[in-house]
């Protein structure tokens, strides 16, 4: 067993530390309140090449591994969890789809742009009413000559009006259940597509989430993504992936909130000496730290396991379930060593602790990854 990272790895980690801490961190706090999307960082970001960061160089992408991906989107998120999410569902949910799924016309058309961040993707599987029953699919994708008739309406999308790009899930054959969903390539300034409202969210509110909705959308047929029926076991293959994303950034929070509690808390003097020498506080911190460590391993052991191609979809449930937990706790925690200070925006807390109720939601709820991790558990 290796804990030492490579040249290469420590090297992404820092470029990544260096924009979030240099850039993302002037203007944080006014994205998080008016809800404005980071549209001049994420186009730095992709020429830093963190658009395209698990894509193959001969697709435009920085071919880079999937542990640098954790160790960048952690330092991201622990500044800015919003262009985290950004970052992930682009690489994780819609590169990776394309590029382990797509032909190579579709590699050359979509997966290039979006991996060089001259496009935006997003994943459009949950509806109103299938978010964790993702099977339940009532968009309809029907069969006419050399295309697709498309019609319905996804909710909670991740880049939903900012992507050029959308890999739409839809139900072609109703009938057969799981086995009739397909995957398709769906370009957002189709006829027929129109974007819903912002929603205003709790948390990780300058990135945009709207619901998308399709009338009478013609896809080419070229557009289906793989074999006829393999949408959902598509889906779900990337979610495993997308789990990682979720669960660096989750770490991020974490580490962030660490972060900010342990300067606070050696800064900040009751009863005569700073609060870190109370060992009401010092414990709280010990038990973060310790906890988050934890976390960094499980996130590092999926994305391990990935790289070497081994199965990693209860691994990447784990890491996901785990840190999401550990955010949550890390910064209440967190708002808790900042007292009164930690309730008001511009200590960074309490933007953290509403950002990480998310991570225990999206790419499959906390209970979503136990009903995983324990049908492993049952061989199922
Ligand atoms: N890889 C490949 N195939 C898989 C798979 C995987 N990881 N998981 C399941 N499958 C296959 C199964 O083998 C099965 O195929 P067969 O019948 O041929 O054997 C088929 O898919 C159906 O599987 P299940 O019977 O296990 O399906 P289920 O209805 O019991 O659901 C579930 C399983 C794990 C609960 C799944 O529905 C799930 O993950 N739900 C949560 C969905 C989710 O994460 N949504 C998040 C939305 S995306 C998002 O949030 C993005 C964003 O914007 C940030």
């Amino acid at each position: 067993m290796n804990f030492e990272f490579t040249e290469e790895q420590l090297m992404i980690q820092q470029s990544a530390r260096d924009y979030a801490q240099r850039e993302l961190m002037k203007d944080v706090i006014h994205r998080d309140e008016h809800c404005e999307f980071p549209v001049q960082h994420i186009k730095n970001l992709a020429e830093l090449g963190f658009m395209g960061m698990l894509v193959s160089p001969q697709y435009g992408g920085s071919g880079l591994d999937t542990i640098s991906y954790v160790l960048a989107i952690e330092e991201i998120s622990k500044i800015d969890a919003s262009v985290g999410v950004i970052i992930s569902v682009n690489n994780s949910l819609v590169c990776y789809e394309l590029e382990e799924f797509g032909t190579e016309e579709q590699k050359q058309k979509y997966l290039v742009p979006l991996a060089k961040g001259e496009k935006l993707g997003a994943f459009l599987l949950s509806e109103p009413e299938a978010g964790s029953d993702a099977t339940s699919q009532h968009t309809k994708a029907i069969e006419n000559g050399d295309h697709y008739i498309l019609n319905g309406t996804k909710n909670w999308i991740t880049n939903g009006g900012s992507a050029d790009t959308y890999i739409v899930i839809a139900q072609t054959h109703p009938e057969k259940g799981h086995k009739g969903i397909n995957a398709f390539i769906v370009e957002r300034k189709t006829k027929g597509v129109s974007v819903g409202i912002h929603e205003n969210k709790m948390g990780m509110r300058s990135s945009d989430t709207h619901s998308v909705m399709f009338t009478d959308v013609i896809v080419p047929k070229e557009n289906r993504l793989s074999d006829d029926g393999m949408g959902f076991k598509i889906a779900m293959k990337t979610l495993e992936g997308g789990r990682i994303g979720i669960a660096s950034q989750a770490l991020g929070i974490a580490s962030g909130a660490l972060d900010f509690a342990t300067k606070y808390a050696k800064e900040r003097k009751t009863f005569g000496t700073e609060i870190i020498n109370h060992q009401a506080i010092a414990f709280k911190l010990a038990d973060m730290a310790t906890e988050i460590e934890a976390a960094r391993f499980l996130c590092l052991k999926a994305a391990w396991l990935k790289d070497k191609h081994q199965p990693y979809g209860t691994a990447s449930a784990m890491a996901k379930l785990y840190t999401a937990e550990t955010a949550m706790k890390a910064t209440t925690e967190a708002v808790q060593i900042h007292g009164g200070y930690g309730y008001v925006k511009e200590y960074h807390v309490e933007r953290l602790m509403r950002d990480a109720k998310l991570t225990q939601i999206y790419e499959g709820t906390s209970e979503i990854q136990k009903i995983i991790i324990s049908r492993a558990l049952s061989g199922k």
